[in-house]
């Protein structure tokens, strides 16, 4: 396990897990608590040629488990499955017994968000999802795609042409979902924005300068200034990363 200093506030070394697992989240009346988890250059880049991995380092993907394992639910939009080649969340047995532990099923969820539905349903990430994967979509999906999918995955119709991200929310709530973790991309992180569906988040800041037009961490919607608080500051001495948690004030 990698060791990350706290910063803020000012203590030694930090059990990141059992932070996380600790953290109050509370969900608002009609919708799951929704977190955001990114990773930005210091210019604010989220991606290196079209993926994040350039930015992170293993602290950061121990953060991030850490996230995935606090969530219900894994809101990734379809961009992002593409351009990562998404696969099936892996919940170490430790991490496992920390959910059931908490009420929690023992993996989280992923929740794919697509128009198109250009998703291979052979791929890894429903094939060996060990919970099945939820794919939110609108009216208009392409009717042959949501057959296949629907063979591998709950296709739900959220929306007309788009999915709306609200009622995407409350879908999931009614489910039982208590914890929902974005995982971006840029575009649905703004429509989260804009609905003011974001009470946290995670932001990785990579020691990076990277130029070029990749996306900043949220982009789309209408501009506007929302506050929110730091929870806590984490600094990872190997490859001298940030981990800024802010939440909802
Ligand atoms: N640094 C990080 O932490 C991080 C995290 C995530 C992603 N990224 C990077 O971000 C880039 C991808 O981000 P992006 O913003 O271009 O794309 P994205 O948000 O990941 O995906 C956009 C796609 O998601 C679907 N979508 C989004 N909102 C929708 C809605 N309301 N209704 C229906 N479908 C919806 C559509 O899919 P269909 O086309 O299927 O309809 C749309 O084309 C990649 O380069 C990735 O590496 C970085």
């Amino acid at each position: 396990v990698p060791a990350v200093r706290q910063l803020l506030p000012a203590a030694d070394d930090v059990d990141v897990d059992r932070a996380h697992g600790l953290a109050e989240r509370p969900a608002p009346a009609g919708r799951p608590w929704v977190m955001l988890n990114m990773v930005a250059s210091i210019d604010g880049a989220t991606a290196i040629d079209g993926v994040s991995g350039g930015l992170g380092g293993e602290a950061d993907r121990h953060v991030f488990g850490a996230l995935r394992a606090v969530a219900d639910v894994i809101l990734v939009a379809a961009g992002t499955v593409r351009a990562e080649g998404y696969g099936p969340p892996r919940t170490s047995p430790a991490r496992q017994a920390q959910r059931i532990a908490r009420g929690q099923s023992a993996h989280p969820r992923i929740a794919i968000v697509s128009g198109s539905l250009d998703l291979a349903p052979s791929s890894p990430v429903f094939a060996e999802a060990p919970e099945p994967v939820l794919v939110l979509t609108g009216d208009q999906a392409p009717a042959g795609r949501v057959e296949a999918l629907a063979a591998v995955a709950d296709v739900h119709r959220v929306g007309a042409t788009t999915v709306e991200l609200l009622e995407a929310l409350a879908l999931l709530d009614r489910m039982g979902h208590r914890t929902v973790l974005c995982e971006g991309g840029p575009s649905l992180n703004g429509q989260l924005l804009d609905a003011e569906a974001v009470d946290e988040i995670d932001l990785t800041l990579s020691p990076t300068l990277v130029g070029g037009d990749a996306l900043r961490v949220a982009v789309g919607g209408r501009a506007r200034a929302r506050r929110l608080a730091l929870a806590h500051l984490w600094h990872d001495p190997v490859d001298d990363l940030l981990f800024a948690r802010y939440v909802r004030r």
